[in-house]
């Protein structure tokens, strides 16, 4: 993810010191170069040494240390950073962001670097809300610093509120989207995802083993690209991504009537969710009592969400599919495609090992209407998404020509 990557990690003194050890750990993980700089106070917390061993790089602590200066100056490191990422950040630290104070190796950096800069500040809640703390913040915003705000909870000190690091999968996820070029920026999207739950009492229901992760997948790396992302879910147990919105809904008619209400104003719609075909013809009020008799469940069809989106499709929205197959992948897809009046359609064989229902990853065909195909391999379901926004905005892009 973040291969080719130079990462600054810039450390000021606080207790969250010691989570910035894990959060290198996650950058090289995800394929950065890290680089870290400590302040005089952040190495009261945790030494240098933890930092090296963990970046396998030499850690910056002293700007007038000749023989560093003379390898890598602070210029040259604020220069080889495609982003530096502060965390934590204490609220000294914001201070001398904010009046443009250098008087330590990463100050110094800190007004020479030209890249983006995320800062996490972490500190007493009463430090964080002291005025001189919030002005500060204004100021780094308008200075035009990336803020990752404060996770609440219970703090070192003893007190409860905001002022704890955030949680380092939100970092990881910011950094990736200020690396990212913002190529969806100005767009909305819609992605549905997850099973539906079809009722025919409060305590069953017909279902399918969909996860989430594919649709999630996709509302992720657009979000990561700046597009403004509503992401319609079915019962699932992923946490939202960052800086998507929301809406749960549970059955085929509430995820319609979710849809239905949005879709007008959406530049693209992906359609991820497995939605049930049937719904039971009755829901019981309370739970059925078993009778020990043989019983049969009636079923009746559930309107086909996508196909009335390619009905009512605006001009220049483009709206793609997915289709889950068992046999017969590309004609079924394609069929799929002319039928509900779709600009793409990714073809998912759900036999496939390490494809389709709850895997990591999938391997799908993406067919476009004059049945250009890109038959993609094995890959992580994040990769898959990357690839089908890649198509979709050249359908975008096109259309605003
Ligand atoms: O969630 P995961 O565990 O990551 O699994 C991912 C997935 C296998 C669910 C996903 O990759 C996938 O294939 N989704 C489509 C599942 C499906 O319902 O396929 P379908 O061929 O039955 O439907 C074709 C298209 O019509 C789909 O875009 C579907 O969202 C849509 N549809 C289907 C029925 C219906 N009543 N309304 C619809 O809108």
């Amino acid at each position: 993810m973040l291969q080719g990557k130079s990462i600054l990690l810039g450390v000021s003194g606080g207790i969250a010191v010691y989570k910035a050890a894990e959060l290198v750990r996650l950058f090289v993980k995800a394929g950065a170069s890290v680089h870290v700089v400590m302040t005089a106070n952040a190495q009261q917390f945790v030494t240098p040494l933890t930092f090296q061993a963990l970046s396998n790089n030499p850690v910056g602590c002293d700007l007038f240390r000749m023989e560093s200066e003379s390898q890598i100056s602070h210029i040259q490191k604020a220069r080889l950073a495609d982003l530096v990422v502060l965390a934590p950040t204490t609220a000294n630290l914001m201070a001398k962001m904010a009046a443009g104070i250098a008087d330590d190796y990463l100050t110094t950096i800190l007004l020479a670097t030209t890249a983006p800069v995320l800062v996490c500040p972490a500190m007493n809640v009463k430090m964080w809300e002291h005025p001189a703390t919030q002005k500060n913040l204004r100021t780094l915003s308008e200075l035009g610093y990336n803020i990752q705000p404060p996770a609440s909870g219970f703090l070192a000190c003893q007190e409860e509120g905001a002022g704890r690091l955030a949680d380092l999968g939100d970092i990881l996820e910011s950094a990736l989207r200020l690396l990212t070029p913002p190529t969806l920026a100005g767009r909305s999207v819609l992605v549905s995802a997850g099973p539906t739950r079809e009722h025919f009492d409060p305590v069953r229901f017909l279902s399918n083993p969909s996860s989430g992760k594919m649709g999630y997948a996709l509302a992720r790396i657009a979000a990561r690209r700046s597009a403004k992302v509503v992401l319609v879910s079915g019962p699932c147990s992923l946490e939202p991504p960052a800086q998507v919105e929301r809406i749960c809904v549970t059955s085929a008619l509430e995820m319609r009537e979710a849809i239905f209400e949005i879709s007008a104003h959406q530049d693209a719609i992906i359609m991820t969710a497995a939605v049930s075909d049937y719904r039971p013809a009755q829901r019981s009020e309370h739970k059925v009592k078993k009778s020990g008799k043989e019983e049969s469940l009636l079923l009746e069809p559930n309107p086909d969400i996508l196909a009335s989106l390619g009905e009512r499709k605006p001009s220049g929205q483009v709206l793609v599919g997915f289709a889950a197959e068992t046999e017969n992948i590309v004609e079924n897809a394609a069929e799929k495609l002319d039928r509900k009046n779709l600009d793409l359609i990714v073809a998912n064989d759900v036999t496939r090992q390490g494809a389709g229902f709850g895997a990591e990853t999938n391997a799908v065909k993406i067919i476009g209407r004059n049945a250009e195909t890109s038959d993609l391999p094995l890959m992580t379901k994040d990769e898959v998404a990357s690839q089908i926004w890649d198509r979709v905005e050249k359908l975008l892009w096109s259309r605003t020509q």
